[in-house]
Protein backbone atom coordinates (compact mmCIF):
# COMPACT_ATOMS: atom_id res chain seq x y z
CA UNK A 1 0.00 0.00 0.00
CA UNK A 2 0.74 4.03 -0.26
CA UNK A 3 1.24 3.79 3.05
CA UNK A 4 3.33 0.98 3.71
CA UNK A 5 5.66 2.64 1.21
CA UNK A 6 6.04 6.09 2.73
CA UNK A 7 7.01 3.96 5.76
CA UNK A 8 9.71 2.15 4.22
CA UNK A 9 10.99 5.69 2.67
CA UNK A 10 10.64 6.95 6.51
CA UNK A 11 12.78 4.65 7.88
CA UNK A 12 15.33 4.39 5.26
CA UNK A 13 15.96 7.93 5.41
CA UNK A 14 15.74 7.48 9.08
CA UNK A 15 18.40 4.59 9.20
CA UNK A 16 21.01 6.36 6.83
CA UNK A 17 20.71 9.85 8.19
CA UNK A 18 23.27 11.96 6.47
CA UNK A 19 24.74 9.54 4.40
CA UNK A 20 21.55 10.04 2.40
CA UNK A 21 20.45 13.03 0.56
CA UNK A 22 17.41 13.43 -1.73
CA UNK A 23 17.29 16.66 -3.96
CA UNK A 24 14.00 17.48 -5.25
CA UNK A 25 13.14 19.94 -8.54
CA UNK A 26 9.75 21.98 -8.22
CA UNK A 27 8.08 19.84 -11.10
CA UNK A 28 8.34 16.51 -9.35
CA UNK A 29 5.18 15.08 -7.72
CA UNK A 30 4.12 15.78 -4.35
CA UNK A 31 4.18 12.22 -3.27
CA UNK A 32 8.24 12.11 -3.70
CA UNK A 33 8.82 15.66 -2.96
CA UNK A 34 7.50 15.38 0.34
CA UNK A 35 10.69 12.95 1.40
CA UNK A 36 13.08 15.94 -0.40
CA UNK A 37 15.82 17.10 1.83
CA UNK A 38 16.05 20.22 -0.32
CA UNK A 39 13.74 21.08 -3.01
CA UNK A 40 14.60 24.10 -5.17
CA UNK A 41 14.93 25.44 -9.06
CA UNK A 42 17.54 23.48 -10.91
CA UNK A 43 20.28 26.43 -9.97
CA UNK A 44 19.70 25.61 -6.25
CA UNK A 45 19.78 22.13 -6.86
CA UNK A 46 23.25 22.69 -8.98
CA UNK A 47 24.16 24.95 -5.77
CA UNK A 48 22.93 22.56 -3.23
CA UNK A 49 24.94 19.20 -4.86
CA UNK A 50 27.82 21.53 -4.90
CA UNK A 51 28.29 21.91 -1.09
CA UNK A 52 26.98 18.73 -0.18
CA UNK A 53 30.11 16.28 0.35
CA UNK A 54 28.76 14.45 3.25
CA UNK A 55 26.05 12.35 1.60
CA UNK A 56 26.95 9.15 0.39
CA UNK A 57 24.16 7.86 -1.93
CA UNK A 58 22.58 11.20 -3.70
CA UNK A 59 19.10 10.04 -4.92
CA UNK A 60 17.92 12.45 -7.07
CA UNK A 61 14.25 13.49 -7.81
CA UNK A 62 14.50 15.47 -11.17
CA UNK A 63 15.36 14.57 -14.53
CA UNK A 64 18.39 12.91 -16.26
CA UNK A 65 20.39 16.01 -16.85
CA UNK A 66 20.40 17.38 -13.24
CA UNK A 67 21.41 13.71 -12.03
CA UNK A 68 24.33 14.40 -14.02
CA UNK A 69 25.26 17.86 -13.09
CA UNK A 70 25.15 16.60 -9.29
CA UNK A 71 27.55 13.62 -10.01
CA UNK A 72 30.00 16.00 -11.68
CA UNK A 73 29.84 18.90 -8.80
CA UNK A 74 30.49 15.81 -6.17
CA UNK A 75 32.93 14.13 -5.37
CA UNK A 76 33.97 10.68 -6.93
CA UNK A 77 33.24 8.66 -3.43
CA UNK A 78 29.64 10.52 -3.51
CA UNK A 79 27.33 7.89 -5.92
CA UNK A 80 24.02 9.86 -7.53
CA UNK A 81 20.81 7.76 -8.40
CA UNK A 82 17.84 8.15 -10.80
CA UNK A 83 14.88 6.58 -9.46
CA UNK A 84 14.03 5.76 -12.79
CA UNK A 85 16.25 6.20 -15.83
CA UNK A 86 13.27 7.27 -18.35
CA UNK A 87 12.99 10.27 -16.70
CA UNK A 88 14.92 12.11 -19.27
CA UNK A 89 14.16 15.81 -20.49
CA UNK A 90 12.93 16.08 -24.20
CA UNK A 91 14.34 19.66 -24.60
CA UNK A 92 18.14 18.11 -23.31
CA UNK A 93 18.10 15.34 -26.06
CA UNK A 94 17.22 17.80 -28.85
CA UNK A 95 20.96 18.95 -29.45
CA UNK A 96 23.59 16.31 -29.50
CA UNK A 97 27.09 16.25 -29.40
CA UNK A 98 28.10 15.44 -33.36
CA UNK A 99 25.09 17.96 -34.35
CA UNK A 100 26.70 20.57 -31.80
CA UNK A 101 30.51 20.08 -33.10
CA UNK A 102 29.33 20.18 -36.99
CA UNK A 103 27.46 23.03 -36.59
CA UNK A 104 30.15 25.04 -34.95
CA UNK A 105 32.42 24.21 -37.72
CA UNK A 106 29.93 26.10 -40.07
CA UNK A 107 29.84 29.29 -37.50
CA UNK A 108 33.50 29.14 -36.98
CA UNK A 109 33.41 29.17 -41.20
CA UNK A 110 30.51 31.83 -40.99
CA UNK A 111 32.02 34.37 -38.21
CA UNK A 112 35.64 33.19 -37.14
CA UNK A 113 36.67 33.13 -33.68
CA UNK A 114 33.96 35.46 -32.43
CA UNK A 115 31.33 32.97 -31.07
CA UNK A 116 31.39 31.89 -27.15
CA UNK A 117 29.15 28.94 -26.22
CA UNK A 118 26.43 29.36 -23.53
CA UNK A 119 24.21 25.85 -22.52
CA UNK A 120 21.04 26.03 -20.39
CA UNK A 121 21.94 23.53 -17.63
CA UNK A 122 19.07 21.34 -19.38
CA UNK A 123 21.46 20.05 -21.74
CA UNK A 124 23.80 16.70 -21.80
CA UNK A 125 27.24 16.22 -19.78
CA UNK A 126 28.44 15.99 -23.33
CA UNK A 127 27.49 19.39 -24.56
CA UNK A 128 28.31 20.82 -21.33
CA UNK A 129 32.22 19.54 -22.00
CA UNK A 130 32.21 21.46 -25.27
CA UNK A 131 30.85 24.38 -23.78
CA UNK A 132 33.60 24.23 -20.90
CA UNK A 133 36.28 23.50 -23.44
CA UNK A 134 35.14 26.38 -25.42
CA UNK A 135 35.58 29.01 -23.11
CA UNK A 136 31.60 29.55 -22.46
CA UNK A 137 29.43 28.59 -19.37
CA UNK A 138 26.15 26.68 -17.96
CA UNK A 139 23.50 29.19 -17.22
CA UNK A 140 19.97 28.23 -15.67
CA UNK A 141 16.58 30.46 -16.44
CA UNK A 142 17.62 32.03 -12.40
CA UNK A 143 20.64 33.58 -14.31
CA UNK A 144 20.31 33.35 -18.02
CA UNK A 145 20.47 37.55 -17.82
CA UNK A 146 23.96 38.01 -16.19
CA UNK A 147 25.25 34.86 -17.67
CA UNK A 148 24.64 36.47 -21.14
CA UNK A 149 25.89 39.88 -20.51
CA UNK A 150 29.08 38.56 -18.93
CA UNK A 151 29.18 35.95 -22.51
CA UNK A 152 28.75 39.72 -24.12
CA UNK A 153 32.05 40.54 -22.11
CA UNK A 154 34.06 37.66 -23.61
CA UNK A 155 32.78 38.01 -27.04
CA UNK A 156 31.11 39.57 -29.67
CA UNK A 157 28.47 36.65 -30.66
CA UNK A 158 26.54 33.63 -28.20
CA UNK A 159 25.70 30.90 -29.24
CA UNK A 160 23.10 29.25 -26.96
CA UNK A 161 22.10 26.10 -26.57
CA UNK A 162 19.53 24.17 -26.69
CA UNK A 163 16.34 26.27 -25.72
CA UNK A 164 15.80 29.25 -28.35
CA UNK A 165 13.24 30.37 -26.28
CA UNK A 166 15.07 30.95 -22.92
CA UNK A 167 18.22 32.67 -25.59
CA UNK A 168 15.77 34.70 -27.49
CA UNK A 169 13.73 35.89 -24.13
CA UNK A 170 16.68 36.55 -22.34
CA UNK A 171 18.36 38.43 -25.16
CA UNK A 172 15.23 40.23 -25.91
CA UNK A 173 15.56 41.78 -21.95
CA UNK A 174 19.50 43.03 -22.82
CA UNK A 175 17.92 44.65 -25.82
CA UNK A 176 19.14 42.38 -28.92
CA UNK A 177 16.43 43.31 -31.22
CA UNK A 178 15.06 40.33 -32.68
CA UNK A 179 16.61 40.98 -36.50
CA UNK A 180 20.27 40.24 -34.36
CA UNK A 181 18.65 36.48 -33.16
CA UNK A 182 19.85 34.09 -35.91
CA UNK A 183 18.01 30.06 -35.22
CA UNK A 184 20.51 27.62 -35.99
CA UNK A 185 18.83 24.64 -37.13
CA UNK A 186 20.91 21.32 -36.21
CA UNK A 187 19.06 19.21 -38.84
CA UNK A 188 18.97 21.15 -42.13
CA UNK A 189 22.41 22.61 -41.31
CA UNK A 190 21.40 25.92 -41.80
CA UNK A 191 20.53 29.47 -40.03
CA UNK A 192 16.98 31.04 -39.89
CA UNK A 193 17.69 34.51 -40.24
CA UNK A 194 15.36 37.77 -40.65
CA UNK A 195 18.29 40.20 -40.88
CA UNK A 196 21.68 40.41 -41.61
CA UNK A 197 23.29 37.55 -41.18
CA UNK A 198 26.91 39.38 -40.08
CA UNK A 199 25.18 41.77 -37.45
CA UNK A 200 24.38 38.85 -35.69
CA UNK A 201 24.98 38.88 -32.05
CA UNK A 202 23.03 35.84 -30.65
CA UNK A 203 22.67 32.27 -32.72
CA UNK A 204 19.58 30.29 -30.43
CA UNK A 205 19.58 26.65 -30.68
CA UNK A 206 16.55 25.23 -32.58
CA UNK A 207 14.97 23.11 -29.73
CA UNK A 208 12.26 23.79 -27.49
CA UNK A 209 10.73 22.43 -24.10
CA UNK A 210 7.24 20.67 -25.08
CA UNK A 211 5.38 21.16 -22.10
CA UNK A 212 5.82 24.93 -22.54
CA UNK A 213 5.15 24.71 -26.00
CA UNK A 214 1.81 24.25 -24.60
CA UNK A 215 1.19 27.57 -23.49
CA UNK A 216 -0.33 29.38 -26.23
CA UNK A 217 -1.30 33.12 -27.55
CA UNK A 218 -4.66 31.72 -27.31
CA UNK A 219 -5.00 30.33 -23.96
CA UNK A 220 -3.44 33.90 -23.00
CA UNK A 221 -6.33 35.94 -24.58
CA UNK A 222 -8.59 33.27 -23.17
CA UNK A 223 -7.40 34.07 -19.93
CA UNK A 224 -7.54 38.08 -20.36
CA UNK A 225 -11.02 37.36 -21.76
CA UNK A 226 -12.58 34.88 -18.70
CA UNK A 227 -10.26 36.60 -15.69
CA UNK A 228 -9.46 40.49 -16.42
CA UNK A 229 -8.31 40.78 -13.12
CA UNK A 230 -6.02 38.08 -13.01
CA UNK A 231 -2.03 38.40 -13.63
CA UNK A 232 -0.22 35.90 -16.18
CA UNK A 233 2.78 34.33 -15.29
CA UNK A 234 5.15 32.43 -17.29
CA UNK A 235 8.42 30.29 -17.35
CA UNK A 236 10.65 32.07 -20.18
CA UNK A 237 10.97 28.44 -21.34
CA UNK A 238 7.61 29.89 -22.87
CA UNK A 239 7.67 31.37 -26.52
CA UNK A 240 8.63 35.10 -27.45
CA UNK A 241 4.61 35.82 -28.30
CA UNK A 242 3.61 34.21 -25.10
CA UNK A 243 6.12 36.17 -22.51
CA UNK A 244 5.62 39.41 -24.40
CA UNK A 245 1.80 39.24 -23.59
CA UNK A 246 2.43 37.81 -20.16
CA UNK A 247 2.63 40.31 -17.06
CA UNK A 248 5.48 38.71 -15.86
CA UNK A 249 8.15 36.40 -16.51
CA UNK A 250 11.02 33.96 -14.32
CA UNK A 251 12.78 30.87 -13.33
CA UNK A 252 10.25 28.53 -10.96
CA UNK A 253 12.06 29.83 -8.06
CA UNK A 254 10.98 33.60 -9.05
CA UNK A 255 6.99 32.32 -10.05
CA UNK A 256 7.11 30.70 -6.73
CA UNK A 257 8.64 33.89 -4.57
CA UNK A 258 6.44 36.77 -7.46
CA UNK A 259 3.01 34.66 -6.27
CA UNK A 260 3.93 34.26 -2.63
CA UNK A 261 4.58 37.85 -2.15
CA UNK A 262 1.19 38.94 -3.96
CA UNK A 263 -2.00 39.87 -1.50
CA UNK A 264 -4.00 38.07 -0.50
CA UNK A 265 -7.12 37.55 -3.19
CA UNK A 266 -5.31 38.24 -6.45
CA UNK A 267 -5.50 35.71 -8.75
CA UNK A 268 -2.88 34.21 -11.15
CA UNK A 269 -2.81 32.15 -14.36
CA UNK A 270 0.60 29.98 -14.26
CA UNK A 271 2.45 29.55 -17.27
CA UNK A 272 4.95 26.66 -15.95
CA UNK A 273 4.63 22.60 -15.28
CA UNK A 274 1.58 20.91 -13.57
CA UNK A 275 2.64 19.27 -10.53
CA UNK A 276 3.56 23.30 -9.54
CA UNK A 277 0.99 24.79 -10.27
CA UNK A 278 -1.22 22.45 -8.24
CA UNK A 279 1.44 22.67 -5.51
CA UNK A 280 1.37 26.62 -5.27
CA UNK A 281 -3.01 26.27 -5.85
CA UNK A 282 -2.69 24.34 -2.59
CA UNK A 283 -0.27 25.95 -0.53
CA UNK A 284 -1.57 29.84 -1.48
CA UNK A 285 -5.39 29.19 -0.43
CA UNK A 286 -5.62 32.92 0.15
CA UNK A 287 -5.33 33.45 -3.62
CA UNK A 288 -6.23 32.05 -6.86
CA UNK A 289 -3.75 30.00 -8.70
CA UNK A 290 -4.61 28.35 -11.70
CA UNK A 291 -2.67 27.32 -15.11
CA UNK A 292 -2.65 29.30 -17.85
CA UNK A 293 -3.30 26.28 -19.93
CA UNK A 294 -6.95 24.85 -18.37
CA UNK A 295 -5.97 21.10 -19.53
CA UNK A 296 -2.78 21.62 -17.60
CA UNK A 297 0.61 21.03 -19.19
CA UNK A 298 2.61 18.25 -17.45
CA UNK A 299 6.44 16.96 -17.90
CA UNK A 300 5.95 13.22 -18.57
CA UNK A 301 9.35 12.60 -17.97
CA UNK A 302 9.55 14.71 -14.47
CA UNK A 303 6.51 12.27 -13.44
CA UNK A 304 8.34 9.34 -14.29
CA UNK A 305 9.94 9.75 -10.60
CA UNK A 306 6.75 8.52 -8.18
CA UNK A 307 6.88 7.00 -5.06
CA UNK A 308 7.58 3.19 -5.89
CA UNK A 309 10.53 4.23 -8.27
CA UNK A 310 11.98 6.29 -5.28
CA UNK A 311 11.43 3.59 -2.66
CA UNK A 312 13.23 1.18 -5.31
CA UNK A 313 16.14 3.30 -5.53
CA UNK A 314 16.32 3.50 -1.79
CA UNK A 315 15.80 -0.57 -1.26
CA UNK A 316 18.55 -0.63 -3.78
CA UNK A 317 21.14 1.07 -1.78
CA UNK A 318 20.15 -0.72 1.43
CA UNK A 319 20.90 -4.23 -0.16
CA UNK A 320 24.13 -2.92 -1.32
CA UNK A 321 23.03 -3.39 -5.30
CA UNK A 322 22.82 -0.01 -5.98
CA UNK A 323 20.28 0.74 -9.44
CA UNK A 324 20.81 3.36 -12.09
CA UNK A 325 23.99 4.72 -10.93
CA UNK A 326 24.75 8.31 -12.67
CA UNK A 327 28.17 8.40 -13.71
CA UNK A 328 29.69 10.68 -16.06
CA UNK A 329 33.15 9.79 -17.86
CA UNK A 330 36.01 11.72 -16.27
CA UNK A 331 37.17 13.50 -19.13
CA UNK A 332 33.75 14.81 -20.27
CA UNK A 333 33.14 15.44 -16.34
CA UNK A 334 36.41 17.88 -16.26
CA UNK A 335 35.29 19.89 -19.00
CA UNK A 336 32.06 19.87 -18.06
CA UNK A 337 32.71 21.13 -14.55
CA UNK A 338 34.63 24.42 -16.28
CA UNK A 339 31.13 25.64 -17.75
CA UNK A 340 29.38 24.74 -14.47
CA UNK A 341 32.13 26.49 -12.22
CA UNK A 342 31.91 29.86 -14.17
CA UNK A 343 28.09 29.81 -13.91
CA UNK A 344 28.11 28.95 -10.09
CA UNK A 345 31.39 31.38 -9.79
CA UNK A 346 29.24 34.11 -10.32
CA UNK A 347 26.63 33.40 -7.58
P1 LIG B 1 14.15 26.03 -13.63
O1 LIG B 1 14.34 24.98 -12.61
O2 LIG B 1 15.45 26.71 -13.93
O3 LIG B 1 13.06 26.98 -13.37
O4 LIG B 1 13.83 25.27 -15.02
C1 LIG B 1 12.65 24.63 -15.26
C2 LIG B 1 12.78 23.35 -15.98
O5 LIG B 1 12.22 23.14 -17.02
C3 LIG B 1 13.56 22.29 -15.40
O6 LIG B 1 13.49 21.20 -16.21
FE1 LIG C 1 12.74 19.16 -19.86
FE2 LIG C 1 10.66 20.79 -20.19
FE3 LIG C 1 10.40 18.62 -18.68
FE4 LIG C 1 11.89 20.69 -17.82
S1 LIG C 1 9.70 20.69 -18.16
S2 LIG C 1 12.43 18.49 -17.74
S3 LIG C 1 12.73 21.40 -19.77
S4 LIG C 1 10.83 18.66 -20.90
Amino acid sequence: SIEEMEDRVRTIKHQMGKKLFIPGHHYQKDEVIQFADAIGDSLQLAQISAKNTEAEFIAFCGVHFMAETADILTSDKQKVILPDMRAGCSLADMANIEQTERGWEIMQGQFGDTIIPLTYINSTAAIKAFVGKNGGATVTSSNARPMLEWAFTQKERVLFLPDQHLGRNTAYDLGIPLEQMAVWDPRLERFECNGDLEQVKIILWKGHCSVHALFTVENVQQIRKTHPDAKIIVHPECSREVVELADYAGSTKYIIETIKAAAPGTKWAVGTEMNLVNRLTNQFIDKDVFSLNPYMCACMTMNRIDLPHLLWALDSIINGEIINHITVQPDIAGAAKLALDRMLARG
